[in-house]
This record gives C-alpha cells, sequence and structure tokens, in this order.
C-alpha cells in the first residue's frame, strides 16, 4: 500500500480537500517516484469469449503507468473461483491499494470481501455482481445494466413476434449473477405475456459450441416448432443459428435469435439476417473506472452502482452502420 492511500485514509475527511487535490496532481503526471504509482490488483476472469476479451483490455489499457497506476493483472485459472480468491489474498496480504473484482461466481465472497475491508482496500466491482449484494462489502459496482438490457430485448420480442410463439432461452454458467439479472429483466416482460410459451432454459456456458449442441436437441425435441431464441450472449447465439442452419430451417425467418453483448461477430451476423436482434453490454469503461478510482482515493464518495451506458441494434442496417468503427 501506497504512503499516499495510507495517509489519505488515516488522514480522515477534514484534510481531504487539500491533500487530495496535492497528491491527485503529483500521480497524474507521474513524476515524484515509484511509490506514487497507484497499485490495482485486478482479479480478473480472463479468457471467455469476445465480450471479455474487450473489457479486460480495455481496463488495463486504461491503468497505465502515464495514469499513475501499477496495474496486476491476475486473469482465474480455466475459470475457477478458488483462483481468483486466491489472487484477491495476495493482494490484500501484499497490501495493494485498490482492487478490481470481476467475479467468476456470485457467491463465496463474503470472507475476502471483510478481510479487503479490515486491510482498508477498497474494493470495486467490474461487471460481475456478488450474491447476496451486501453493498456494505464494496465500494461501487461499473457495468452495464444487465436488468434493463435484457428487458430491452423482450419489449423487442413482443414487437417482432406480435402474435407470440414458442421460445428457449440459452443461459449463461449457473452461479454467475448477471445469468439472473437478465433472467429477472427478460421474465418481467415475456413472462406476463400469455401468448409466449417457454420451452426451456438452458445454460450453454457463453459458448458458440455448447449452444449449437443443446439447440440442436430443443428443435429436435420440439419438431422444430420453435419461433424465438434469447440468448445470454452473442456466442450462444450465433451457436443457435448454426443449429437452425443445420436442421435445414434460416434463422431469422424461422427462428429468431436475440443477443446480448453486442460484439463485431453479432453485429455481421445481424447485417446478414442470421441474428435478429442484438442488445449492446458495453465492456469499455475502463477509463470510468480510473475516475472511480481517483476519485476513491482522494476520499469522494461514488454511487454504489455505476452504469455503462449501451445501445441496441434490431436491424440490418442499425448493425451495418455500426460496424465500420466498432471496437470489440
Ligand atoms: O458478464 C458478462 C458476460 O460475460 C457477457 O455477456 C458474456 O459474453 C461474458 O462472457
Amino acid at each position: 500500500m501506497s504512503v499516499r492511500t495510507r495517509a489519505i485514509r488515516f488522514a480522515g475527511i477534514a484534510l481531504a480537500g487539500t491533500l487530495a487535490l496535492s497528491v491527485s496532481a503529483c500521480s497524474d503526471n507521474g513524476e515524484g517516484g515509484g511509490d506514487e504509482l497507484v497499485t490495482v490488483g485486478f482479479v480478473a476472469v480472463g479468457p471467455e469469449g469476445a465480450w471479455r476479451q474487450a473489457n479486460e483490455t480495455n481496463i488495463q489499457e486504461s491503468f497505465t503507468e502515464e495514469a499513475g497506476f501499477n496495474l496486476k493483472y491476475a486473469p482465474a485459472t480455466n475459470l475457477d473461483q478458488k483462483s481468483q480468491i486466491d489472487a484477491f489474498t495476495s493482494f490484500v496480504d501484499e497490501g495493494v491499494d485498490v482492487i478490481l473484482l470481476s467475479a467468476t461466481e456470485g457467491s463465496g465472497w463474503e470472507d475476502s470481501l471483510s478481510r479487503a475491508q479490515e486491510a482498508e482496500i477498497p474494493v470495486i466491482l467490474i461487471d460481475r455482481g456478488i450474491e447476496p449484494d451486501n453493498t456494505d462489502l464494496y465500494v461501487t459496482r461499473i457495468a452495464p445494466d444487465n436488468i434493463a438490457v435484457s428487458t430491452s430485448v423482450a419489449e423487442w420480442a413482443k414487437t417482432a413476434l406480435p402474435e407470440g410463439g414458442n421460445y428457449f432461452v440459452l443461459e449463461g454458467p449457473a452461479g454467475v449473477s448477471v445469468v439472473n439479472e437478465r433472467n429477472e429483466g427478460w421474465d418481467a416482460v415475456i413472462g406476463a405475456e400469455s401468448s409466449f410459451t417457454k420451452l426451456g432454459a438452458q445454460t450453454a456456458n457463453w459458448s458458440t459450441e455448447e449452444a449449437k449442441s443443446v439447440f440442436e436437441t430443443v428443435l429436435k425435441s420440439n419438431n422444430n416448432d420453435v419461433q424465438l431464441v434469447f440468448a445470454q450472449n452473442d456466442e450462444m447465439g450465433l451457436g443457435a443459428a448454426q443449429a437452425i442452419e443445420e436442421a435445414g430451417l434460416t434463422p431469422g425467418e424461422d427462428v429468431k435469435i436475440a443477443t446480448i453483448d453486442g460484439t463485431k461477430g453479432a453485429l455481421e451476423a445481424l447485417a446478414a439476417g442470421r441474428l435478429s436482434f442484438v442488445a449492446e453490454y458495453n465492456p469499455l469503461f475502463g477509463d470510468v473506472a480510473v475516475d472511480v478510482v481517483n476519485k476513491v482515493l482522494d476520499g469522494e464518495s461514488v454511487e454504489p452502482y455505476i452504469i455503462a451506458e449501451s445501445l441496441t441494434f434490431d436491424s440490418p442496417e442499425a448493425a451495418q452502420e455500426a460496424l465500420p468503427d466498432r471496437k470489440f
């Protein structure tokens, strides 16, 4: 833990104004010696698809030395929570200034977060929430609003299928907060529509291959009588499209597919008519995270949930328009 942050914490609010001012000026220009860099421990998810790649690269490209940071990137080993808890523990023992956490599992973080609190190390959640959502144990969560994003998908489904229809949900891994939040937004709208029939839901672990095999079985066991797929991420939506094509059906016509993330691959598929709706889940909020870390270290208060604004794409034209400048 650098001298700077320990001083702020112990000096308390009274001094914060002036102290904060002088210190932040120093870190911003990176002058003033090594220990002026703020050490940030990033307990990350690691390889998990296009969205994750975009998000974690953006975080790493935002917390640079030029910006006054020494970022320690600790991706999970095969999405394993124990490897994340171990990394978190070593960051606390090492006395980093701040911890960023993207949890592979929602539950099981109470002890780790309490230890960070005892060590007075602020923790900021990146994308993923914790369950139960005890906001006393972390400073803030930065992420798009999963409930609002999946609500936008459901609202589109109502307009795209005014007669309703049979639908299936391809979910992310069980136990991940965003999965429950996305179900919540979707069910609140579609669950209330009697014209829509839920055939079922199954995890495909954010994977195109798994989604393809899951949906092949769904088509077979329902004699292809499925009109809609809600895929909780792009990769799984693309897997469903492959299964539909292999069943001799046409995605976008015989079966409509809606996805969440907004990656380049999904927009290309929407532009080609293979997907029908794509709700962005904006991964590029590294600059917001830097701003939040600086505010927190300067003793300023921040909102408990900071939402990264996201767009929606409901036509091939909208996708074609967005593709040229797409960064992820
Ligand atoms: O937590 C966000 C989800 O994790 C994305 O929607 C999915 O693609 C990623 O793997």
